[in-house]
């Protein structure tokens, strides 16, 4: 059996979550979202109001424990030793999220844990830098993606939030200023690798997108587990 690494990037909301949780289960594979750490990082920030100058920003840091741990074939995210639940979605959290997760020190304590959890294989990770970044030597790198009024309705639903044509404009512009900030930034940019597989999910079911993923990580050698 040969144990892969499945890089999945894209824009914010484009489906990369699920369809790595899914396509891990399918084939017996971890799911490695680190979205999660980036945003356990910036809600430790905001709850004990660190300061933005990057030496003090960079001593809390260095003060803080991170750690992933393992529950059924995805993992938790463990700040100082507990779980923030539903405050790492919260809208608070996403919208301080891009700003912390541009600083190059955030950036180097999250690719550690991801390459000591994940390097030996047998790994779907999502995020924006993964395939350019993380893993660059990935079997298999997919660049999701979804108009922007589409991946607003999802959001919505994932919150359960009411689906209004305002509701989902809003969303969409929240959506585009956090992709405009990942990928203007210039630590690890949300960038398409030149080798990856573009997926275009706006009409597509997550059960076709799990499916396109699965055939091509067996024609990459990966066995269904
Ligand atoms: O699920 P959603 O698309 O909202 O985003 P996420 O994957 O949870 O990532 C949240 C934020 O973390 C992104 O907007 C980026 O600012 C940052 N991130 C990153 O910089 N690099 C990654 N590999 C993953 C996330």
């Amino acid at each position: 059996m040969t144990d892969i690494i499945i890089a999945i990037d894209g824009p914010a909301a484009s489906g990369k979550s699920t369809t790595a949780a899914r396509v891990a289960r399918v084939l017996g594979y971890n799911h490695l979202n680190s979205g999660l750490l980036y945003r356990g990082i910036t809600w430790a920030a905001m709850v004990e109001d660190w300061p933005s100058d990057e030496t003090r920003f960079n001593r809390s840091l260095a003060d803080l424990s991170l750690e992933l741990e393992r529950v059924g074939s995805g993992y938790r995210v463990l700040v100082d030793g507990v779980d923030p639940g539903v405050n790492l979605v919260s809208p608070a959290t996403s919208a301080r999220v891009s700003e912390v997760s541009a600083r190059p020190e955030v950036r180097d304590r999250v690719l550690s844990l991801l390459r000591a959890e994940g390097g030996h294989g047998g790994v779907v990770c999502d995020g924006r830098d993964i395939g350019t970044v993380v893993f660059p030597t990935a079997e298999l790198k997919i660049f999701l993606i979804a108009s922007a009024e589409e991946r607003g309705r999802r959001r919505l639903l994932d919150h359960g939030l009411e689906v209004s044509d305002e509701a989902v404009s809003q969303e969409a512009a929240r959506l585009a200023a956090r992709d405009a900030a990942d990928s203007s930034r210039s630590a690890s940019p949300l960038r398409e690798a030149p080798d990856a597989v573009r997926v275009d999910t706006t009409e597509m079911d997550a059960g076709e997108v799990v499916r396109r993923i699965v055939s091509l990580a067996r024609d990459r050698g990966a066995t269904v587990g």
